[in-house]
């Protein structure tokens, strides 16, 4: 059997069950899985990924396998692997997976070393952890790297710092970037997938609440919308005045976190940095309030300040929630011990917004074979974009406009006005 190492094997048959379910909801990818079965663009080529290990990442394998490629898959979040998954891409798809629900960093960090042994010349990350182990812990490796994609925010934050020091050693494509990836899945996807896993997790009413967004990038925009649709009170939190504009002309409350802080329900960082709930929130905070993070890494909620301030914590006082008793006696709430909640305590994305931002990765990959890069932060080719927008309009049965000779030609002239 292929290498691995996965919680447990016997969880495959129903591991296969979401795998299709998934893949019934993922028509671009699957298109371009069935060309590749046929063409082969990746015969041979080694290739590690360190991702979400779900059903919908496992398409995402399954297609690059039907590429030809030599693939090592490891989970790029302790808590968001799949077991069931896992045991079925090796079971029944013969994928070499190094992920468990539930590892401890240790492992976390073997698991990255198994994907860094397999000697890939093409990797794919979310978050970087991948490529940026490669570049401090083994920087030979790089030489034989053709390049690299990334999938979240976070990730292209990480590379974009990396390449400004001088340090990065690969070219990589900013998958995230990418038009069919974000508008789609950080909006869409995150929206409703932490809306998801919020009520998993607590299974309150959100009708009437003052939920606090902290960020208001596309993830942050998408979570507000639905969370605003089921009747919550929305207050942002924002660093960036253009955006904190945007999200007071989209009709919500701004203000900063000091006073958010006094009179939200519920609090949700989605920024990407760090300790954006601390200290001087917590103490303000009313009782019975809830603290959620669905940014890529654990550090955006201080959780370090919390257990200080806390006089008593009740661990898992239900799935996913920590209560943290004050001192004064206020109980907060803190969920999925602020891993990111909609991979934690639900199924992360729904397969339709993942199908373009795994065409994407597939096809960037294909591209990034097929082409010699130089060493940067690259953007995703238009091309690829609109050949994934146009698939996926098609598989939902739309049809759109075409310009006409004489639109086509108003637009490429400048001498006609009205
Ligand atoms: N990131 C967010 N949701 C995801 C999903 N369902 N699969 C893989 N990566 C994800």
């Amino acid at each position: 059997m292929i290498k691995h190492d996965v919680k447990d094997l016997n969880l495959a048959p129903q591991g296969k069950k979401r795998i299709e379910w998934a893949d019934g909801d993922m028509p671009v990818l699957k298109a371009i899985r069935e060309r590749f079965e046929k063409e082969k663009p990746l015969v041979g080529k080694k290739m590690s990924a360190c991702l979400h290990v779900t059903a919908e990442t496992a398409n995402l394998a399954r297609t690059l396998k039907a590429g030809g490629a030599d693939l090592v898959l490891v989970a790029s979040n302790p808590l968001s692997t799949q077991d069931d998954v896992a045991a079925s891409l090796v079971k029944d798809y013969d994928i070499a997976v190094f992920a468990v629900n539930g590892e401890n960093n240790e492992t976390y960090y073997d698991h990255i070393k198994s994907a860094i042994e397999h000697n890939p010349i093409v990797t794919m990350d979310d978050g970087a952890d991948l490529v940026s182990t490669i570049h401090s812990d083994y920087p030979d490796k790089t030489a034989q790297i053709i390049g690299s994609m990334e999938e979240t925010t976070t990730g292209i934050i990480r590379l974009r710092a990396m390449h400004k020091d001088g340090a990065l050693k690969i070219p990589v494509f900013a998958v995230n970037d990418a038009e069919t990836k974000y508008l789609f899945d950080n909006r869409y996807g995150t929206g409703q997938s932490t809306v998801d896993g919020i009520i998993r997790a607590t299974d309150f009413l959100i009708a009437g609440k003052r939920v606090v967004v902290a960020g208001y990038g596309w993830c942050g925009k998408g979570f507000a919308m639905r969370m605003k649709g089921m009747g919550a009170n929305i207050i942002v939190t924002e660093v960036n005045p253009i955006r904190a504009l945007e999200a007071t002309m989209d009709g919500y409350l701004v203000m900063p976190m000091s006073e958010a802080a006094k009179i939200g329900d519920l609090f949700v960082t989605i920024t990407g940095d760090i300790h954006v709930l601390r200290k001087e929130h917590f103490e303000e905070m009313k009782d019975g309030a809830i603290i959620a993070n669905s940014g890529h890494f654990n550090v955006e909620i201080n959780i370090e300040d919390l257990n200080n301030l806390a006089k008593l914590k009740n661990p898992e006082v239900r799935n996913f929630v920590d209560e943290y008793v004050m001192a004064d006696g206020r109980r907060l709430y803190l969920l999925a011990d602020g891993r990111l909640i909609n991979l934690a305590a639900a199924e992360g994305h729904p397969a339709s917004v993942m199908d373009m931002s795994f065409a994407t990765q597939a096809l960037t990959t294909e591209y990034m074979v097929n082409n010699n890069l130089p060493v940067d932060v690259h953007e995703v080719p238009e091309e690829i974009e609109n050949w994934i927008a146009t698939a996926k309009l098609a598989s939902m049965d739309i049809n759109i406009d075409e310009l006409t000779e004489e639109q086509k030609k108003y637009l490429a002239s400048w001498e006609m006005g009205t």
